[in-house]
């Protein structure tokens, strides 16, 4: 098969790096891909969100199925578009279509979707333009933090969660007057605040039955500590020792199974990933968000835990044959940490040289904001590198991350030195 991946980060290099690994892949394309995906692909440089544009090199290139990585194509109907043009539609593409989407690209619609299939999450409000005086007087009567979420799609911005009544209600105003989130923030939603710890859940659907990949846990925030800014993610780790099979079971019962079925019952067209990002509340999960794809950095742990052949499952999903997978999954730890430009999530320098790429033993480099020029390899964004380490213990996956992420070398490298250290 001819197999053109969408997207240019850490997630895409890990995706592109398993599927590369599969016999049926005859020719592997990633757009607009990264330094890292030129080593198991071939990289074209179009923009994955003008249609027409991967239509041509869809053609041109005689690719037989399309992996969309990111949202926002999604989001923006890709599925969809393929689905009802007549040169594209004897292609194969995976992910979810415009409606399906919605579970991320609308947290009012995804929320929604929760309450109407008795999903365990935050009880919340959306407010607008129209009753902006009824979201002040709703703050009024609510205790804090306060939780505030923009409804559309803001790059993982969109959530502020604030401990003053006052500030939450100007910044409430400043949302949805000012479009503070552009368009996304038009309608703000209002939720009760949980009180736990966070764990990234995945699964594969074909829209009638499902698969469970390996957890994982994401850390948001860049400094030490989990203290400033929410980022992307800056490093991971997967097992996570808090969740034991009495969480993970109720996770399938009450996550899982209910999305699964209220997918089908709604008729959304779905066959992709789906990602809960969880709330362990007292062992008890919350879902606080939907994806409507893989995380990042998770995949770059998840996806070297599965054994089996990523593309092959990919087939089942899009035959609609997900239950006849068995999934074979490794038991030893993977972690990574994400190596970024100085001054990330705000703004940092581009176009430093990196230094030191050599994989070690029990490592595996992947690229996120990396490019190549000539026959150098320069940092080409915010989060620049993957750093994946595997063991069999918890601490000895974290070391083996750690030796990269050392000697790996720029001039603006920055990273979290506290991946995992929560979980010991
Ligand atoms: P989201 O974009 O919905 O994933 O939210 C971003 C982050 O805000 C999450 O990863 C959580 O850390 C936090 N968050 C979102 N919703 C809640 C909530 N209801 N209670 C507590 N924390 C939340
Ligand atoms: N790491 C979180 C996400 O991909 O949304």
């Amino acid at each position: 098969m001819n197999i053109l991946i969408l997207g240019s980060g850490g997630r895409e290099h890990a995706i592109s790096w398993k599927i590369s690994k599969s016999d049926r892949c005859s020719n592997l394309y990633i757009a607009p891909g990264n330094a890292g995906t030129s080593l198991v692909g071939n990289n074209l440089k179009i923009n994955i969100n003008d249609f027409e544009e991967v239509k041509s090199n869809v053609i041109e290139k005689s690719i037989d199925l399309v992996i969309v990585g990111p949202e926002e194509p999604l989001v923006r109907g890709i599925v969809d578009f393929f689905k009802s043009d007549k040169e594209l539609k004897k292609i194969k593409i995976f992910g979810p279509g415009s409606d399906g989407s919605k579970l991320e690209g609308s947290k009012d619609f995804s929320k929604e979707f929760m309450f109407r299939n008795n999903i365990p999450c935050a009880k919340s409000k959306t407010f607008n333009k129209r009753n902006l005086s009824d979201g002040i007087s709703f703050l009024e009567k609510i205790n804090p933090p306060y939780v505030l979420k923009a409804d559309g799609l803001a790059a993982g911005k969109g959530v502020l969660i604030l401990n003053n009544l006052d500030e939450a209600k100007d910044e409430l105003s400043k949302m949805i007057l000012d479009e503070k989130f552009g368009d996304a923030s038009k309608n703000v939603l209002i939720e009760e605040y949980l009180d736990g710890i966070e764990v990234s859940v995945f699964a594969i659907t074909d829209g009638e039955n499902y698969i469970i990949l390996p957890e994982a846990k994401d850390y948001k925030r860049i400094g030490d500590g989990d203290t400033g800014l929410n980022t992307g993610g800056m490093g991971a780790v997967s097992p996570v020792n808090f969740v034991d099979n009495k969480f993970m079971k109720k996770v399938e019962e009450l996550v899982i199974k209910r999305t699964v079925n209220g997918i089908k019952n709604e008729n959304l067209d779905y066959k992709g990933f789906i990602f809960a990002g969880l709330m362990n509340v007292n062992g008890d999960p919350y879902v606080i968000e939907y994806n409507v794809r893989m995380g990042d950095p998770e995949t770059q742990v998840v996806i070297p835990r599965i054994k089996n052949d990523l593309l092959e499952i990919i087939n089942k999903c899009l035959d609609k044959k997900i239950d006849e997978v068995d999934l074979d999954i490794e038991e030893n730890f993977t972690t990574t940490v994400i190596l970024a430009a100085d001054g990330y999530p705000k703004s940092y320098k581009k176009g430093d040289e990196i230094r030191n790429l050599e994989e070690l033993s029990n490592t595996k480099i992947f690229h996120a904001g990396t490019i190549k020029k000539d026959d150098k390899i320069l940092s080409n964004g915010g989060r620049v590198i993957a750093c994946t380490g595997y063991g069999k213990s918890l601490e000895n996956a974290l070391s083996n991350s750690y030796k990269i992420a050392d000697n790996i070398s720029w001039d603006n490298k920055y990273f979290r030195k506290d991946i995992g250290k929560d979980l010991k």
